[in-house]
């Protein structure tokens, strides 16, 4: 039987080419297709199997036409909408904090600026309360992050170390709806995990630096306990919201694990960002597709919440059955079986062209579309000698 996967892409090249180069060599039984965006009548029934999204978090026609697939067909979704619009990194943080993961203290601050609404004078002058900004900030300590509460590529982060940095912060904040958290100042490591259905990749990031050298390369950086309860708390936030392709944040201080993001619709995968990891990111896409496409597992837009906020016990107990009832939700078992049986000669086939010329090829044109002519030369030896470590590793 034929399995059609759909990608309902933006602006990237690269994972989506790499992605049908991978499915074209090793699975035959799979045909890959660009979605095209067109109208579409609601009783339609689409051809797809699975439908990787990278484009309705901005791009309101598809995401409509997502939910319609999602509601009417069981077209299998990464990610499903459903739990993107109203489940963003202001509602993790509050399931989190619940689920008692150690969130730094959080505060929701009223919008700066009016909103554009020819109610809100009269409502605001009724019912908006005044308040102190500078007392909430004594409150939690200082230093402080001030950051949007749905969040996404750093646009209005700034870091607050006193009353003036503060109230910039908040000025500048404009339309914005603001987020005032506690910093977790002078962490150990910051780790960020990719997560793709059962599959979890945690790897040593460096915000500071410029986005060709935040990962860096490196499988020793936690503790072997530390890095388990990073992908416990991934894995929890991720089948708690149904959540199959995301990267989550957190940020490492002595044994103390504090989640600060946990919502991206869209995580980069970039190969110019992952570089080292962007193999493991391709299959771990490309084996999550296929094990919902042939075990017929069936998407999800409800939420067991109940079933998590029953968990009691010390912190280590509830991430234990967290874990359990995340696994339960992945299928982490029967995934892995799967791709012992079914995808054996994956990871073969992902090296053989990871080693080749056509890769080679991609890597070329990824790093002429991100960076300007004089630094092709310099970039594209850095990035093919992590790819070089990368086949040497798993030869
Ligand atoms: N509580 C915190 N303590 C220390 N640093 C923080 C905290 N919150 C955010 N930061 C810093 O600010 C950066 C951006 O914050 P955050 O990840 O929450 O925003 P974002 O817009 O979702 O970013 P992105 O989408 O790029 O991951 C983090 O990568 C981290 O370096
Ligand atoms: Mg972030």
């Amino acid at each position: 039987m034929k399995h059609l996967v759909g990608l309902l892409l933006g602006t990237e090249e690269d994972w989506p080419v790499a992605f049908e180069e991978i499915m074209r060599r090793a699975m035959p039984a799979y045909e890959v297709e660009r979605v095209t965006i067109e109208p579409f009548d609601l009783r339609d029934e689409p051809r797809y199997d699975v439908v990787i999204d990278r484009l309705a978090y901005w791009y309101y026609h598809p995401r409509e036409w997502l939910k319609k697939i999602a509601m009417m067909d069981d077209v299998y979704l990464l990610n499903s909408p459903f739990t993107f619009q109203s489940m963003e990194k202001h509602t993790a943080y509050c399931a989190m904090m619940r689920l008692g993961l150690k969130v730094p203290d959080t505060v929701l601050v009223p919008y700066k600026n009016p909103l554009d609404n020819a109610r809100y004078a009269y409502t605001s002058a009724r019912y908006n309360k005044a308040f102190d900004l500078d007392a909430i900030a004594e409150r939690i300590g200082y230093p402080l992050v001030m950051k949007p509460y749905d969040g996404g590529a750093w646009r209005g982060v700034s870091l607050v170390r006193d009353a003036d940095e503060l109230h910039r912060a908040y000025d500048e904040s404009g339309e914005m709806l603001m987020h005032l958290q506690k910093a977790v100042d002078g962490y150990d490591a910051f780790a960020r995990s990719l997560s793709i259905g059962a599959e979890t990749m945690v790897m040593n990031f460096h915000p500071e630096l410029p986005m060709h050298s935040r990962y860096s390369v490196d499988h020793s950086f936690l503790s072997p306990e530390v890095g388990e309860e990073v992908v416990t708390i991934g894995r929890l936030v991720n089948a708690f919201f149904r959540w199959e392709f995301n990267s989550c944040e957190t940020l490492i201080k002595g044994t103390d694990v504090h989640p600060i993001d946990y919502a991206n619709a869209c995580p980069d995968v970039a190969l110019t960002s992952l570089h080292y990891y962007f193999p493991w990111a391709m299959k771990a896409l490309v084996k999550w597709t296929v094990f919902c496409a042939e075990t017929g597992r069936k998407p999800r837009i409800d939420l067991g919440t109940r079933e998590y906020f029953a968990v009691e016990g010390t912190y280590a107990e509830r991430l234990a059955a967290y874990r359990t009832l995340a696994d339960d939700y992945f299928e982490t078992e029967r995934y892995h079986e799967f791709c012992a049986e079914r995808l054996a000669h994956l990871d073969e086939a992902v090296l053989d062209w990871v080693a080749g010329p056509s890769f080679d090829r991609l890597l070329m044109n990824a790093v002429t579309a991100t960076y300007p002519a004089h630094e092709h030369d310099r970039f594209i030896a850095h990035f093919r000698g992590l790819l070089a470590l990368w086949v040497k590793d798993n030869s």
